[in-house]
């Protein structure tokens, strides 16, 4: 572990294109991409299946807006319900056309902060357009149009009760924005981690591994369904 495991790579991308720091992160973040690749095998997360009484079924969605299916959504809404007595808000990072924020808001009351800069980096205005679509007419959505670094000092999400990382899918953003909303979790809060298992994002598995791993952070697994892994804190 080094001091980059912790940068904001989005920071390091507003530096110019030649500046050593930026050029030193770009390669440390390609061999940690390597590295999460060839030692796939060795970050595999036991599956934990969700609370059979915590399982919610009854919904429809959205799927050719969404990457997420089914159970990972039954698993997503089952967290959220369990976390209900918290009343801290629940933060989203990354929205895209607000397919889950939409599911998330219309279960609980808490506000849900939709942190997306729709920037290039996966998410386009168009995609605004159908996030803005789906979610006007839900008071408790709030858009945070700024990335995930810049959305961790919004003065209403000190302290959140549920975060889900569903952002840039490499080892560098993963491990970023999960040790970033970790952080902010309050006593029983939980937080949930999409595109895990898959070779095609060896990056998250391992960052999620490795903060599921390290001692220094209080955290219990409380679900974990293929492609999707939820964290407790204690
Ligand atoms: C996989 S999509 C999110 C999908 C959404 N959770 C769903 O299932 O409906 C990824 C989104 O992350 C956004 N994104 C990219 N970089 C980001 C960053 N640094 N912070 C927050 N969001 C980011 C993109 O604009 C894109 O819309």
């Amino acid at each position: 572990m080094t001091k980059y495991t912790f940068y904001d790579p989005f920071e390091i991308k507003r530096l110019s294109k030649l500046n050593p720091e930026r050029i030193v992160f770009t390669v440390f973040a390609r061999i940690q991409e390597l590295i999460s690749k060839i030692h796939f095998e060795s970050f595999t997360i036991p599956f934990e299946p969700t609370p059979s009484q915590a399982a919610v079924q009854d919904f429809n969605f959205d799927e050719n807006d969404t990457a997420v299916t089914p159970e990972q959504m039954s698993a997503l809404v089952a967290a959220i319900n369990v976390t209900n007595e918290l009343d801290a808000p629940i933060a989203e990072i990354g929205a895209f056309r607000g397919v889950t924020t939409e599911i998330m808001a219309s279960t609980t009351a808490r506000r849900v902060y939709a942190v997306d800069p729709y920037a290039g980096y996966g998410g386009a205005d168009s995609d605004l357009g159908a996030f803005e679509n789906r979610t006007r007419d839900l008071p408790n959505v709030f858009h945070v149009r700024s990335t995930s670094g810049e959305a961790s000092r919004h003065p209403e999400l000190i302290t959140v009760s549920f975060a889900f990382v569903d952002a840039v899918h490499d080892y560098v953003n993963a491990r970023f924005d999960g040790t970033t909303w970790l952080r902010k979790l309050a006593p029983g809060g939980m937080i949930a981690f999409h595109d895990t298992d898959s070779r095609v994002f060896p990056g998250v598995m391992r960052a999620v591994w490795e903060i599921l791993n390290d001692r220094a952070n209080p955290l219990t697994l409380f679900i974990h369904v293929p492609g999707l892994v939820i964290l407790q804190r204690h």
